[in-house]
Formats: C-alpha cells, sequence, structure tokens
C-alpha cells in the first residue's frame, strides 16, 4: 500500500514537472533567437501583437525590400505558410517569384506551426 503511494506520488511529481517543461521550451522557442515577444527588436522585428497586424508596420529598420514594400496581413494563413517556409512564402505574398526575406526558413510546419500561432495570439 505504502509502495503504490509513493509511485503514485512519483508519477504525479514527474508529469507536473514535464508540463512545466513544456510550456517554458514550446516550439515558439526557436523564434526566440532571433524575436522578443515583446516590444523589442532583435535579429528580427519585434513579435507583440503580430496575429492581425499588418506586415512589415512593427518600426522594425533592418526589413528586408520585400517587408517593406509588404501588402498582406499576418492572419493564420500567411503565418502558416511563413513559420513553415518563409523563403517560399515571401514570394507568393509579394506576387514576385524574385522577392527575398531575411527571415531563414523554420520548417516549423503542420501542428508545430499551429502551436506557434496558438502562442503567438497570446503575446
Ligand atoms: C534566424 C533569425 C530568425 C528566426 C529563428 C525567426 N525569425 Fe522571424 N524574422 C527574422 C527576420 C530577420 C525578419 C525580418 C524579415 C525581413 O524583413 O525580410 C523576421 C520577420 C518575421 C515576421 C514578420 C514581422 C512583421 O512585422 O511583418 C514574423 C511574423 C516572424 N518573423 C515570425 C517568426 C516566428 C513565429 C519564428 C519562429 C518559428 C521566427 N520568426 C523565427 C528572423 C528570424
Amino acid at each position: 500500500m505504502k509502495k503504490t503511494l509513493i509511485i503514485a506520488a512519483t508519477a504525479a511529481f514527474m508529469m507536473t514537472g514535464f508540463v512545466a517543461t513544456e510550456a517554458v521550451a514550446g516550439p515558439e522557442g526557436k523564434c526566440k533567437t532571433c524575436h522578443s515577444f515583446g516590444a523589442k527588436h532583435k535579429v528580427g522585428p519585434a513579435l507583440a501583437g503580430i496575429v492581425g497586424r499588418e506586415a512589415g508596420k512593427s518600426g522594425f529598420k533592418k526589413h528586408s525590400k520585400a517587408l517593406k514594400n509588404a501588402n498582406w496581413t499576418w492572419d493564420e494563413a500567411h503565418l502558416r505558410k511563413w513559420i513553415c517556409n518563409s523563403k517560399d512564402a515571401v514570394k507568393e505574398f509579394a506576387g514576385d517569384p524574385k522577392a527575398r526575406t531575411k527571415m531563414p526558413p523554420q520548417k516549423m510546419c503542420g501542428a508545430k506551426g499551429d502551436a506557434i500561432i496558438a502562442f503567438l495570439k497570446t503575446i
């Protein structure tokens, strides 16, 4: 009986530990290398409030030409493609096969991309 309790307690403790780690290191952790989720610009523009904002309008000074002249809005469909493959996405969004972005492709596609978008909505 005592042994079962100890095992149950250990399992519960381990599960809490696991959930806590997941919350800190979600798939969006990858974006943090270059982006702040607050208002500060880093290697890339600040991402706070990005969902629903017009592209290239954060006040970031080092945008590529494609982002400077962007005329799309960061809705879920645009973000999904961008986070998966920004190199291809920028050509499609700009309507120019020669358009380039300074953000390397992140390959966060499918469920990973959706998890990141869900996170971006909270900042
Ligand atoms: C290696 C650095 C780097 C990483 C990693 C990175 N980005 Fe970027 N990101 C940039 C740069 C640089 C730009 C500006 C691109 C340009 O002007 O062409 C940018 C631009 C953006 C924009 C457009 C912002 C705006 O105001 O229009 C979004 C959205 C974005 N990144 C999201 C993400 C997300 C989400 C991740 C994580 C999956 C990520 N980025 C990972 C460097 C990075």
